[in-house]
């Protein structure tokens, strides 16, 4: 990852993504949030592997970012995305301390909003569904799929393992009515691809 990466794809948002960077390789850290091993990498690892679902969210749409942990891929969605009115949506409470005071040590209090709950015990509707690293696709659709605006959209950010978890929901996909997509995104043409499986309604 070159500096310049960053730059392009964050633009004028440069210093408040970094802001939060310095906050997770800081705070985020002694909270036990972020390996310490993992400091120096969360421009690749975390930042612009959240930021590669943006492409996939339509302009004004609520958003939630189903077990956000420390913000992600809700933060850096919210960052580069100022259209988006965002949900932080995680049941830890020390996990929930730390996402409220990044919100506000960002200044995005305004567009964003953390709410201390398990995906399974939370009854709002959303135009998007995120979910980051939270748990298999087998138990993950049956969490997000009530979350999910009549007309909503699932994004689950996956690694290598889409394709097999995709097998494993089949039931439970079926009963939702949703169809699966298995896609290729990136935040910047030379960034790291990140795989996302996106969950929409049968048409
Ligand atoms: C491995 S962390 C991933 C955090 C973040 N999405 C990321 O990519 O770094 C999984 C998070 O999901 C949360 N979680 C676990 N079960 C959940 C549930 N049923 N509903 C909502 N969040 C849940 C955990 O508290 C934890 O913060």
């Amino acid at each position: 990852m070159t500096a310049a990466v960053v730059e392009q794809t964050f633009g004028p948002a440069i210093g408040q993504i970094s802001q939060y960077v310095d906050i997770l390789s800081t705070k985020g850290v002694t909270h036990g949030l972020i390996g310490p091993r993992e400091a120096d990498r969360i421009w690749d690892r975390h930042i612009l592997n959240s930021a590669a679902v943006a492409g996939l969210v339509a302009s004004e749409a609520t958003v939630v970012d189903v077990g956000s942990g420390a913000g992600l891929p809700g933060i850096p969605l919210a960052v580069l995305r100022p259209d988006l009115r965002v949900t932080l949506l995680e049941p830890l409470l020390r996990r929930v301390n730390f996402l409220n005071e990044a919100v506000e040590a960002l200044g995005l209090a305004d567009r964003v909003t953390v709410v201390r709950s398990r995906a399974e015990e939370h009854h709002e509707r959303y135009a998007v569904v995120l979910a980051r690293a939270v748990a298999p696709l087998v138990k993950l659709v049956p969490w997000c799929a009530p979350l999910r605006s009549p007309t909503g959209t699932i994004l689950a950010l996956k690694g290598r393992s889409a394709a097999a978890e995709l097998n494993t929901a089949e039931p439970a996909l079926a009963r939702t009515g949703l169809v699966a997509e298995v896609l290729t995104v990136r935040a910047h043409p030379d960034a790291e691809p990140a795989t996302v499986v996106r969950l929409t309604s049968r048409r």
